[in-house]
């Protein structure tokens, strides 16, 4: 049960928790679809702190609660708050647990949504901290999954690009262990996924580390693709000599099987050719549009609405 609890990494997600949410998803689509007015959070607000860039997540965070019947009051930009004077997480928490129900927070540091959860009472729900996790993404990217393919379990899964600094791998291949997936990880060789990571995955068999996807896509079931995170280098030329490692053009597509999907938690920069956007393979525009039914049904079951 996740009402009045905090979502700080995927951990905080059971088994039981997950098809919950799924199957919540698929009402609340459902209700979208037919133009359905919910009212299951009227008089409840959202706090959105953002302390740094976004537009999937934030907005669809904020339709979702919209969605719901719900308010929102946002800090989506630090340098408009008293952040810019100086002021402390602790204490903009504190603001944050005074005005609002719930609150959704990206912060450049890891650990940030943990630290900001002991300031307030009120959940807080990890949209990003660092290269820390990006637990609702990893819901999303599930719902995607089973709803493009059909099911979750025993999948071919590729997990492409920044795999060292790229937080919704960290959570997603922690979700994709439990549902038996082979897992085939393909980046530059300085981006790899973290070690602490490899060594939470329960079959270590079921794991390629790989640097080139010549010849090691063409079974995926998922391609999932990220940006290398320009923003998490301290050095520029390293991020210079590893732009344009992997893209993924309609050439590369003609490799991969008909049944399988395209994704990427986007913003996309140069990883994946516009052109490919035509493909029906190309899954991620849904992929951030199942945005709004997947955070409806979290936000509504931690509030208790259902
Ligand atoms: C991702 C993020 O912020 O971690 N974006 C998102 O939330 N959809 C991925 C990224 O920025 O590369």
């Amino acid at each position: 049960m996740i009402k009045n609890r905090s979502i700080i990494t995927i951990d905080d997600i059971s088994d039981d928790d997950l098809n919950e949410i799924l199957t919540a998803a698929d009402e609340m689509d459902r209700s979208l679809k037919s133009k359905k007015k919910i009212n299951i959070l009227d008089s409840r607000v959202m706090c959105t702190l953002f302390y740094e860039p976004s537009t999937r997540t934030r907005l669809s965070f904020e339709s979702a609660m919209h969605r719901l019947g719900g308010a929102v009051i946002t800090m989506a930009d630090v340098k408009t708050s008293s952040v810019a004077k100086g002021e402390t997480l602790a204490d903009t928490i504190r603001m944050a647990d005074a005005y609002s129900d719930i609150i959704v927070i990206r912060h450049p540091l890891e650990g940030a949504a943990r630290l900001a959860s002991r300031f307030t009472s009120k959940p807080v729900i990890n949209a990003g901290d660092g290269s820390g996790q990006h637990p609702t993404q990893t819901i999303m990217d599930l719902y995607t999954i089973k709803k493009e393919i059909g099911r979750l379990d025993g999948l071919n899964v590729v997990l492409l690009g920044d795999l060292k600094y790229g937080r919704t791998v960290h959570s997603l291949i922690l979700a994709l262990s439990k549902f038996n997936a082979n897992i085939k990880l393909i980046s530059p060789p300085s981006l790899r996924i973290p070690e602490y990571l490899i060594n939470r995955v329960k079959n270590k068999k079921s794991l390629e580390i790989l640097d080139t996807m010549d010849g090691n896509i063409s079974d995926a079931d998922v391609l999932y693709v990220t940006r290398i995170q320009k923003e998490r280098f301290t050095d520029p030329n390293e991020y210079q000599s590893l732009i344009g490692s992997y893209s993924i053009n309609n050439s590369v597509m003609e490799t991969m099987k008909k049944t399988s999907i395209i994704m990427h938690p986007l913003p996309r920069v140069d990883e994946i050719a516009p052109e490919v956007d035509q493909d029906p393979r190309a899954a991620y525009f849904r992929q951030a549009a199942n945005g709004v039914p997947v955070r409806m049904a979290i936000v509504a079951k931690v509030l208790g609405g259902i």
